[in-house]
């Protein structure tokens, strides 16, 4: 096959990039991401501060910008994100208490309700986990509504939309070895056993000097999986761009069948958070693919 989304196909996987709806109008970046992809992620369009900007006021309007681009297209759409930390809008930082939980609560009602039926999968909850070696949770308002505010949360959106796959998603949980995520690892183990719905696990995949592709990544998604949960690779970018660590990561997913499908953070490097500089994805600047992406599209061939 000769686009990452056929080749992908051929498991029954999806390949995936975020999107920007202030690049719609970008016609080189719309060939690019309409011919190469078949699942979208809105890069920040569906964020808290984006769709409830004011409390009780929701603002769907550049989020289904990019679902309508998205389905117009034949692509389905991952949902990112209804509980997090950061991007929350001015009216929700200043909440505590049971305020904020049921703040948090009608903000993930008034969401999955508007794309009910229409989201693949929801990252319902948005790096929670403390960086470091705690394996704890990291401090945040909502954290300190109560531990049991991430249940609610997966409790909250399945109510609303019981077809939608819902994911706990976060960086630094692709290093089996790490704290971080063994914490994210008995949440999800605990999860399963008491009921709480979650169907997947987000890998964001955001790998750097600090924080580098290791060998054990795939212990880390078969592990995942076999606590009875999908595992999705969420926001891959690899700075340096190399062609042989993205080879790696797509290897590692298509060894676990239940790890089903990959979304990098972006079409050209231009388009990253990261700066084009560090050359973190799989097309430059000027649309050309890059040896990462026939890396890529070589290993889902080969599968
Ligand atoms: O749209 C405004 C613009 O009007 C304003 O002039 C400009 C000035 O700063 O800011 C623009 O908004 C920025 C937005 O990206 C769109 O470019 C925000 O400041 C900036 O904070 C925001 O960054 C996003 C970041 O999440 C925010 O946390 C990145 O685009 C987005 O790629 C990044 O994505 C996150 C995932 O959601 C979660 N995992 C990590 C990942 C990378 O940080």
């Amino acid at each position: 096959e000769s686009t990452l989304a056929a080749a992908a196909a051929q498991s029954g996987r999806y390949f995936g990039t975020a999107i920007a709806a202030g690049k719609l109008g970008d016609s080189q970046y719309t060939s690019i991401a309409n011919r190469e992809f078949n699942m979208v992620t809105a890069e920040n369009e569906m964020k808290i501060d984006a769709t409830e900007p004011n409390r009780g006021q929701f603002n769907f309007t550049n989020g289904d910008r990019v679902y309508n681009w998205a389905v117009q297209n034949g692509k389905r759409v991952r949902g990112h994100t209804l509980a997090w930390y950061s991007q929350q809008p001015g009216w929700m930082q200043s909440l505590s208490g049971s305020s904020l939980r049921q703040a948090m609560i009608d903000h993930i009602n008034g969401v999955v309700n508007h794309y009910k039926g229409k989201i693949y999968a929801w990252d319902v909850v948005n790096e929670a986990f403390a960086d470091g070696n705690s394996g704890g949770r990291r401090d945040s308002n909502l954290q300190r509504t109560g531990n049991d505010w991430i249940e609610v949360a997966f409790r909250t959106a399945r109510a609303a939309d019981p077809a939608a796959k819902l994911c706990y998603n976060d960086y630094n949980i692709d290093n089996w070895s790490w704290a971080k995520t063994q914490g994210v690892y008995n949440m999800v183990r605990d999860f399963k056993s008491r009921g709480v719905p979650i169907d997947c696990v987000g890998l964001q995949s955001h790998f750097n000097s600090q924080s580098p592709y290791n060998s054990n990544y795939r212990t880390t998604i078969s592990s995942f999986a076999a606590l009875g949960v999908d595992v999705q690779i969420t926001e891959l970018d690899i700075q340096g761009g190399s062609a042989q660590t993205y080879a790696s990561v797509v290897n590692d997913c298509l060894a676990v069948a239940r790890c089903t499908g990959i979304t990098v953070w972006g079409v050209r490097d231009s388009d990253s958070w990261l700066g084009a500089n560090t050359s973190p994805l799989l097309f430059d600047s000027s649309g050309n693919k890059k040896a990462a992406y026939t890396s890529v599209l070589n290993a889902l061939n080969n599968a």
